[in-house]
């Protein structure tokens, strides 16, 4: 697979060649991976950011936001509802903060989580992923002793200008790339990916962004379509809607096999912004190469305040209506959940020294 090829899937228009290209991304999938569909709980803890980034819902510049912190029982409460559930771990996300207090409650919480939550079942207790953005060195450090043993941060471009023009002057993608470095080197498994079909980004940016993540040999990857967020500056940009979301949903799709047939054992995340455009986005996922899924598990008043991007889908389904609904969803598509574990990917656990 060099950079044409995955050009190439990327604009292919032929329907034969897509079909092909689906179902060779789905049996890499079932051959270095195998058939199980892992699930964290996704616990959006807090809204409150320091940045603004200009494509999303919750950057610190848009007032219209109600903005919230979740106390620690409540996120500790969801935590352990995943795991009665057998989800055996959760994704913490946040926006960003760096200062002291907000990284010790962080950490005091995944502590906690970790104290509470072993079983028979689970004896190293929970899995805990973190998503809250970029941080130092040190903090990697500190979460990582902490308890958590996965981050997720996306790398959002790899294509410098593009990245320049989605964020505001002081954020660098080179700064973004040392924080994976960091993630890695305090032992983290990270995840990292982009967005797909942002104005001005072109297939061979895409497969640029593909080459990136092999060459940075991370573990998970994470990626989904941009959706416009009107309280956003991008929603202003002539060329925002360049692409219809149909078009990035395809775009989506076929970046999720095109990572599959390259990186082969990684875990691969269907997002939910998948869905947001098409009610089976996730299941379609499933089968373009994806094995993880993230059910909402955070609470339900305040999930309306943590919208990136317009038309999140659940707004107001419960943790439990999103399993059931979930559950049948993945079983349709003649997959089996994977409870009780971590489901750490299959590329972290090869790396292991035996
Ligand atoms: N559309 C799609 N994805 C978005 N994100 C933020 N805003 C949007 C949007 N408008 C993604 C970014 C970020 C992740 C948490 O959510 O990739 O890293």
């Amino acid at each position: 697979m060099d950079r044409n090829d995955l050009i190439h899937i990327l604009s292919t228009t032929d329907k034969a060649e897509l079909k092909r290209i689906r179902r060779e991304a789905e049996e890499t999938l079932l051959r270095f991976c195998g058939n199980k569909v892992y699930l964290r709980g996704l616990i959006e803890f807090s809204n409150i950011c320091e940045n603004d980034c200009l494509y999303c819902g919750i950057r610190k510049g848009n007032s219209r936001v109600g903005r919230y912190f979740l106390a620690q029982e409540r996120i500790v409460e969801a935590a352990f509802w995943c795991g009665k559930q057998g989800y055996g771990s959760v994704v913490l996300q946040s926006g960003e903060r760096s200062d002291e207090k907000f990284i010790t409650y962080v950490e005091k919480t995944v502590a906690e989580i970790k104290a509470q939550s072993r079983t028979r079942t689970l004896p190293d207790g929970l899995g805990i992923t973190l998503s809250i953005g970029e941080q130092s060195e040190e903090t990697y450090y500190r979460l990582f002793a902490a308890g958590a043993h996965r981050y997720l941060l996306r790398i959002e471009t790899t294509n410098d200008e593009l990245y320049k023009r989605l964020h505001p002057p002081g954020m660098r993608l080179s700064d973004r790339i040392q924080a994976l470095e960091h993630l890695k080197q305090a032992g983290f498994q990270v995840g990292t990916g982009v967005m797909i079909g942002l104005p001005g980004q072109t297939v061979e940016h895409l497969a640029d962004d593909l080459l990136f993540l092999k060459q940075r040999d991370v573990d998970m990857i994470g990626m989904g379509p941009y959706i416009v967020h009107h309280d956003t500056p991008m929603a202003a940009w002539d060329d925002a809607n360049e692409r219809t979301p149909q078009e990035r949903f395809g775009l989506g799709l076929r970046m999720i096999a095109a990572t599959r047939l390259l990186l082969k054992d990684v875990n691969i995340a269907a997002a939910t912004a998948l869905q947001a455009i098409d009610p089976e986005g996730r299941e379609k996922a499933l089968s373009w190469g994806a094995n993880v899924i993230m059910p909402q598990i955070t609470p339900t008043e305040v999930r309306r305040e943590y919208q990136l991007y317009d038309g999140k889908p659940c707004l107001d389904e419960s943790a439990d209506i999103c399993k059931n609904c979930l559950t049948i969803r993945i079983e349709g598509t003649g997959r089996e959940i994977g409870y009780d574990s971590w489901g750490d990917s299959k590329h972290a656990i090869n790396k292991r020294p035996q």
